[in-house]
């Protein structure tokens, strides 16, 4: 996470307000007649964009919840809009009977409905049970806070939220649910507050916590991998790819990912050079932020960074994770 971290506010109320929105055109321009995947949908504020700019639109999201907004765009757009509930991971096969694909955009993370709606669980300012599934699917975040034995969940916050104090907060969430299980996002809070304290001016001391069990409940390096791949396979040649990231350690993994080289090791100058392997991604373009005026229209774009290349017309990789400094939990199989 490293200085930067999801920030805990939004636009209170209103639908997710888009990020970095008029870079993220710019970077899959020109849009007229493309067809564009929109792999993380959310209130659609990227796809309504896309649509406007004349492109023909694949959205996805693996949240029911945004159907709704999927519903209004498919009625306006009845004829370049289409919505495939799904994982991102997959969206070379959900986009398979939608014709070849120009251009792919993920905005990586919670929605601002995600994070407001206090029983969706992600949030530890607003009391509501210790959820954090995108999906509503598989292991909750109270799953993992009452399940794993406390050198497992240390390490899990320790890889996912980079908390140095992760053996103290696990030991005392540990006692804690001796007495009985944490069900709720600020039960969870207060026993992080007592564990590791609070300084005045400082970030909330659960908010590495939460990202930490966010990211493990809904597998986000690893759908986020996948996704990278999926898109190198599905994209032919001058085919775009736009990646929005929120925290450091996702950027990394998207930066590794289109120049490999730069997070390879280095080489020695004694041995003779080894060529580089063929680049698959090519006018990899400088990490874009939101401007000073952005930020204070929606403080949520403060983290954001944009990433984006084009796919050159070399054959794709087999996914791997080798070099993407991918966080791994210590012991995890
Ligand atoms: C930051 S919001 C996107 C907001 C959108 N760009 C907009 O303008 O409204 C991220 C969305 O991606 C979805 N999401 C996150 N991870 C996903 C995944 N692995 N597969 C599909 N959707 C995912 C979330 O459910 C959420 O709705």
């Amino acid at each position: 996470m490293g200085k930067r971290s999801m920030p805990e506010t939004s636009q209170d109320g209103g639908p997710h307000v888009p990020v970095l929105l008029d870079a993220v055109l710019a970077a899959l321009s020109p849009l007229a007649g493309k067809r564009i995947i929109d792999g993380t949908f959310g209130a659609g504020g990227y796809s309504r964009a896309l649509l406007e700019a004349g492109a023909v639109v694949i959205a996805i999201d693996r949240d029911p919840s945004v159907q709704p907004f999927a519903d209004a765009l498919a009625t306006e757009f009845a004829e370049r809009f289409t919505f495939v509930p799904g994982t991102f991971s997959e969206l070379d096969t959900l986009a398979a009977d939608h014709g070849p694909i120009d251009g792919v955009v993920l905005d990586i993370g919670v929605s601002s409905m995600q994070l407001d709606q206090a029983e969706r669980g992600f949030s530890f300012m607003r009391e509501g049970p210790l959820d954090m599934r995108m999906s509503g699917q598989g292991e909750s975040a109270a799953d993992l806070v009452n399940t794993l034995e406390a050198e497992p969940l240390a390490n899990l916050l320790y890889a996912f939220g980079e908390e140095r104090k992760s053996r103290r907060i696990a030991q005392f969430i540990v006692a804690a649910r001796e007495t009985a299980p944490i069900k709720t996002t600020l039960e969870l809070a207060r026993i992080i507050e007592k564990a590791i304290g609070r300084k005045p001016g400082d970030a909330h001391p659960a908010t590495r916590s939460f990202q930490a069990l966010r990211i493990a409940v809904n597998a986000e390096f690893d759908q986020l991998v996948e996704a990278l791949f999926a898109s190198e396979r599905l994209l032919a040649e001058g085919g775009r790819l736009a990646v929005v990231t929120f925290h450091s350690l996702e950027d990394r993994i998207v930066k590794r990912f289109f120049d490999p080289d730069k997070g390879g090791p280095a080489q020695s100058r004694h041995l003779p050079q080894v060529q580089s392997e063929a680049l698959r991604w090519v006018d990899v373009a400088k990490a874009a932020k939101a401007g000073e005026a952005e930020v204070a229209r929606n403080p949520r774009a403060r983290s954001a960074i944009l990433r984006a290349a084009s796919r050159s017309g070399a054959a794709a990789r087999p996914v791997s994770y080798e070099g993407l400094s991918v966080p791994r939990i210590r012991g995890a199989a």
